[in-house]
C-alpha cells in the first residue's frame, strides 16, 4: 500500500485526523465544507441531514439538507428550446436552523477571530460534536459545543443539543432556535439553472409551549412533511426562558434571551420531529410530529436509546484489523476507520428502518442532491455487504424494484418489447429518470444524454434477486415477488435479442454497456452500440436463471406463474437457444471485445492526455470540450468486460462460454485485464472495486491499490469536488464488500460458506461478523488462513468449507482452515470438491 498517511489526507487540508471510530475535521476550509458537510451526514435510512452548521443557510459555501428516503418531486424547464422534466429528492425545511449572539445580531463566523473550530463524526455512537471557539469584534470569548444525533432507535426523531459558554464577558446571550422552509433543491452547482423550488410551505404554529410546527408540501407529489421542534434553554443562574415566536416568511422561530455571567454556560436543547404523509402507522404528519416530539423526555433520553441502536447494528457489522503496532498499526487504524466511516454511511441510508419503506437505494446516499437522488443500477454494490447481515433490509430493497415490475413492464410495451424494462435512473414511481441533456462544465453546452440505453440495469436486479436467493435460501421472496420479476426481466432481454442468419447468433442490437463513454458508433447518427459483451453474457446467464428459478418455486407456485405470465414451452425453448447461440465478440488473441467493433477504434494518447490535463477521470468532458468524442476511442470509463469477472466466478464465465461455443483459456483472462486496465480512466467510483476484484488474485499489489482508491473515494474526494453533492455509495459499501467476498473470498453456496482468504499479512488480522442462516458467523482471516467461529445459542450447524474442505460448525465451535486447504483445527472435515 502507498503511504498511509495518503488514505484519508484530501488535497488542500482540511483532511480528517483521530482514532478508528471518529473522524475529525480540525480547520476552517470554506472550499471543503461542502465535502465536510457530506462526510458528517447523520442519518437513520429514513431520513438524513446533512453536516452543515446550525446557523449556516445554503450559499457557496455551504449547503445543509435534509432528505428523505423516496420523497421526490418532479419540476420542468426549458433548456436549448426543449422541456425537460426532472424528478429530485426533495431538500426539506432545514431543522437545525440555531442561531447565537451576543448584544445586537447573530454571531457571524465570517466576523469573528475563530479560535477553534472542530468538528468529530463519533462513528460508534452516530454523533457528531462541535468545538467552537471565537472572540467577537467587541473582545469577548464565547465557547460553542454542540452535539447532534438523527435518531436511529426511532427514526422521526432528531436533536440538536448546544451549550454556549460566555468565557470573560456577562450581558445577553440571545438564541433563536427555528425550523426554515425556505429551502431549495441548490447543492449541486451544475443544475444552478434548473428549478429547484420543491416546497410550498403550507402553515407554521405553535402547537405547545416552546413547541414549533411547520408544514410544507412538495408542489408536485403533493408529499406533505411536518417538522416538529421543542427547545429548552436552561441557564446556571436564572430561570429557564420563554421563548418568543417570530416568523420570518417561511421561516419559525423561538427566540430566547438570557443574563449570563462571565464563566457560566447556557445550554440549548431542540429535539426534533419529521413525519411525511408517506409515513406508515400515522394519522397525518403535523399531528404524529407533534406527538412525537412532545414524548421524548430530552437529548439525553434520545441519545441513549440512539446509542443502543448503533452499539446493536455495530455488532452485525463489526470490522477489526488487529495485531499489529507501530507504523504499521497506524496504517491499519487509517484504513479501518475509512472502512467504519462506508459501514456508517451505508447504514445511515438504508437501516432496517427502511424495511417498512418503499425506497431504493439512491446511489449517492441520503447525504447531497447529485443525480437528483436517484436510484441506479449500484445496488449491485450494495446489498451483497446488507444480505449477509440484515438480511430482511436486502429484501425489502428488492422489493422496492418488484414494486415497480409494472412500471417497467409498461416501459417495455412502450418501447416495443415484452416483459419488462427496467430504467436506467429511478425514481419515485419506476419510470426512466435519465435526463436527456446534461451539462458539459467544461465547455458549458448541454448535451444530449443518452445513458438510459443501459438497459443492463435489468440484469442487476435478476442478478441481486437470485443472489439474495442464494445467501439467504428464501424461496417465499422468489415466491412472492422475485422469480416474476426475474422471469419478466428474462423475457424482455430475450425480446431485445436478434437473430443474425448471416452469423447464425443471437446479437443485442443499439444499447450501452456499464461503460458510458462508449455510447455509439464514431459519426453515427443513432446511439448505442452492438454486443455489448457484459450484456450479451449475463443475458445468457440470466436465461439460464429463469429456468432454474422456475424449478426452484413450490410446484403450485410455479403452475400459477406460468399461467398468469402465460409462459409457453416455446418461449423457454427459444430461450435455451439464445442460451446457446448468443454472439460474443472475441477477438483471436482471446480477449473479450466490449462490443462490436471497440477494438477497431483508434487508441488514445493516454500519456499526452494524462501529461495536459493531469486528472483524465472525466475524458468525456475533456473531449467534448476540445470538439472530439470519446466514442470515438478505444476509452472506457469504467469496468465493462471486467464486470463479467466480478459477478461470475472464473468457471462459470468459462462454463457460459463455452456453451455458447468459445473458449476461455486461462491465458486469456490476466490478458483481458491488462487490457482493459491500460484503457480505463476510472470516471465512476464502482470501477476500482471491479479492479481490486479481478486482481485480487493475480496481482495482490495492484488489487490493494484499486481498494485503497474504492474505499477512500469520498472521504479523499478523488473525484475532485463530487463528495460535497453526496457520497458514493456503491464505492462504499463495495469496498466493505471486497473485505469479505474477495480478500476473505466468502461465498455462500450450496447451502454452505465457502472462503478462500487472500488478505496481506502486513495489515493485520482481518475480522468480520455476518450472519449465515439466522445465525452470526465471525470470521478472522491473515494471509491465507481463515477461522470462522459460530456464535452460540440453539439452533441447527452450519456448513463451512475452504478449498476441498467442508465442516458442520455447531453453535459456539470455530474451525480454522488453509486456504492450500488443509484445515488446522476445529470439528471434523469431509472432502468436496472445490468449484473455484
Ligand atoms: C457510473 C454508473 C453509476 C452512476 C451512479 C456513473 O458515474 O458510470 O455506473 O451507476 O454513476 O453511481
Amino acid at each position: 500500500m502507498s503511504d498511509p498517511a495518503d488514505l484519508s489526507r484530501p488535497p488542500g487540508g482540511g483532511g480528517p485526523t483521530a482514532d478508528t471510530w471518529t473522524l475529525e475535521f480540525d480547520i476552517l476550509d470554506p472550499a471543503g465544507e461542502g465535502r465536510r458537510e457530506a462526510l458528517c451526514t447523520l442519518g437513520n435510512g429514513r431520513f438524513a441531514t446533512r453536516g452543515a452548521a446550525p446557523e449556516s443557510r445554503a450559499d457557496d459555501v455551504h449547503r445543509p439538507g435534509t432528505y428523505a428516503a423516496g420523497v421526490y418531486n418532479r419540476l420542468r424547464d426549458e433548456i436549448a428550446g426543449r422541456v425537460v422534466e426532472n424528478e429530485s429528492m426533495v431538500n426539506l425545511p432545514n431543522w437545525l436552523d440555531l442561531r447565537f449572539g451576543v448584544g445586537d445580531g447573530w454571531t457571524d463566523l465570517s466576523a469573528v477571530r475563530v479560535l477553534e473550530h472542530r468538528w468529530a463524526l463519533d462513528l460508534r455512537r452516530g454523533v457528531l460534536n462541535r468545538k467552537l471557539r471565537f472572540v467577537d469584534a467587541a473582545g469577548r470569548t464565547t465557547a460553542v459545543r454542540q452535539r447532534r444525533l438523527v435518531c436511529m432507535a426511532q427514526p422521526q426523531l432528531a436533536g440538536l443539543h448546544t451549550v454556549v459558554t460566555a468565557e470573560d464577558w456577562s450581558g445577553t446571550l440571545r438564541v433563536a432556535s427555528g425550523i426554515d422552509g425556505a429551502v431549495t433543491n441548490s447543492g449541486v452547482a451544475r443544475y444552478a439553472g434548473l428549478a429547484g423550488d420543491h416546497l410550498d410551505v403550507v402553515t407554521t404554529a405553535e402547537p405547545a409551549p416552546r413547541t414549533l410546527l411547520l408544514m410544507a408540501r412538495t408542489n408536485q407529489s403533493e408529499v406533505r412533511i411536518a417538522e416538529a421542534a421543542r427547545t429548552r434553554v436552561r441557564a446556571t443562574g436564572a430561570p429557564d426562558p420563554e421563548p418568543r415566536l417570530v416568523r420570518d416568511g417561511e421561516r419559525i422561530s423561538h427566540e430566547f434571551e438570557v443574563a449570563v455571567r462571565a464563566g457560566e454556560a447556557v445550554s440549548v436543547e431542540k429535539v426534533v420531529a419529521l413525519q411525511t404523509s408517506r409515513d406508515p402507522a400515522i394519522s397525518e404528519p403535523a399531528l404524529a410530529a407533534t406527538e412525537q416530539v412532545a414524548a421524548v423526555p430530552g437529548f439525553d433520553d434520545l441519545l441513549t436509546r440512539h446509542e443502543l441502536a448503533w452499539h446493536q447494528l455495530w455488532r452485525r457489522f463489526r470490522v477489526q484489523l488487529d495485531d499489529l503496532s507501530g507504523a504499521a498499526r497506524r496504517t491499519t487504524d487509517e484504513l479501518l476507520r475509512t472502512v467504519r466511516l462506508s459501514v456508517f454511511h451505508v447504514l445511515q441510508t438504508v437501516s432496517p428502518h427502511n424495511v417498512d419503506l418503499d425506497a431504493g437505494i439512491p446511489a449517492r446516499g441520503l447525504h447531497g442532491e447529485a443525480y437528483r437522488g436517484h436510484v441506479f443500477w449500484d445496488e449491485l454494490f450494495v446489498l451483497p455487504l446488507l444480505t449477509l447481515r440484515l438480511p430482511g433490509l436486502a429484501r425489502a430493497l428488492l422489493r422496492y424494484r418488484t414494486r415497480r415490475l409494472d412500471a417497467a413492464r409498461r416501459a417495455a410495451r412502450e418501447a416495443g418489447y415484452p416483459g419488462a424494462m427496467y430504467p436506467w435512473q429511478s425514481g419515485s414511481d419506476g419510470r426512466e429518470e435519465t435526463q436527456r441533456v446534461h451539462l458539459n462544465p467544461r465547455s458549458g453546452r448541454w448535451l444530449p444524454d443518452t445513458s438510459h440505453l443501459q438497459r443492463h440495469v435489468g440484469l442487476a436486479v435478476a442478478y441481486d434477486i437470485w443472489q439474495y436467493h442464494q445467501a439467504t435460501g428464501d424461496v417465499e421472496f422468489l415466491a412472492d415477488h422475485g422469480a416474476e420479476t426475474l422471469l419478466e426481466i428474462a423475457r424482455f432481454f430475450a425480446g431485445v435479442t436478434t437473430y443474425d442468419p448471416s452469423r447464425d447468433r443471437f446479437r443485442i442490437r443499439g444499447v450501452m454497456g456499464p461503460d458510458e463513454y462508449s455510447t455509439r458508433y464514431p459519426g453515427a447518427a443513432e446511439p448505442g452500440i452492438d454486443d455489448n459483451a457484459y450484456t450479451n453474457v449475463m443475458t445468457v446467464w440470466l436465461l439460464l436463471r429463469a429456468q432454474e428459478v422456475l424449478d426452484v418455486l413450490p410446484p403450485t407456485r410455479r403452475a400459477e406463474l406460468v399461467e398468469r405470465l402465460g409462459l409457453r414451452p416455446e418461449e423457454l425453448l427459444h430461450w435455451r437457444d439464445i442460451s446457446r447461440r448468443m454472439y460474443v465478440p472475441i477477438a483471436p488473441d482471446g480477449i473479450i471485445s466490449q462490443f462490436e467493433g471497440y477494438r477497431d477504434l483508434p487508441e488514445l494518447d493516454w500519456d499526452g492526455y494524462r501529461r495536459r490535463y493531469g486528472d483524465i477521470q472525466r475524458l468525456d468532458r475533456i473531449l467534448e470540450a476540445e470538439g472530439r468524442s470519446v466514442d470515438d476511442y478505444q476509452a472506457s470509463k469504467q469496468a465493462d468486460v471486467l464486470m463479467l469477472f466480478y459477478l461470475l466466478s472464473a468457471d462459470e464465465l468459462r462454463e457460459l462460454l463455452g456453451r455458447l461455443g468459445y473458449a476461455l483459456p486461462p491465458e486469456a483472462i490476466p490478458r483481458t485485464i491488462e487490457y482493459y486496465l491500460a484503457r480505463t480512466a476510472h470516471g465512476s467510483t464502482l470501477s476500482a472495486l471491479v479492479h481490486a476484484w479481478v486482481l485480487a488474485r493475480a496481482n495482490r499489489a495492484q488489487a490493494l491499490e484499486h481498494f485503497e482508491r474504492a474505499v477512500v473515494s469520498d472521504v479523499a474526494d478523488i473525484q475532485g469536488g463530487t463528495t460535497a453533492e453526496g457520497v458514493h455509495l456503491g464505492a462504499m459499501a463495495g469496498s466493505v464488500d471486497l473485505l469479505q467476498r474477495c480478500f476473505a473470498g466468502l461465498e455462500t453456496r450450496r447451502d454452505a460458506l465457502w472462503f478462500n482468504p487472500h488478505w496481506p499479512i502486513a495489515l493485520g488480522r482481518l475480522e468480520f461478523t455476518v450472519e449465515y442462516r439466522g445465525r452470526p458467523i465471525t470470521v478472522g482471516v491473515i494471509g491465507r488462513e481463515v477461522t470462522v467461529s459460530a456464535g452460540s445459542g440453539a439452533g441447527a450447524p452450519v456448513r463451512v468449507g475452504c478449498g476441498e474442505q467442508v465442516c458442520e460448525l455447531r453453535p459456539g465451535e470455530t474451525a480454522r482452515f488453509m486456504a492450500v486447504g488443509v484445515p488446522l483445527a476445529g470439528p471434523p472435515v469431509e472432502t468436496e470438491p472445490a468449484a473455484r
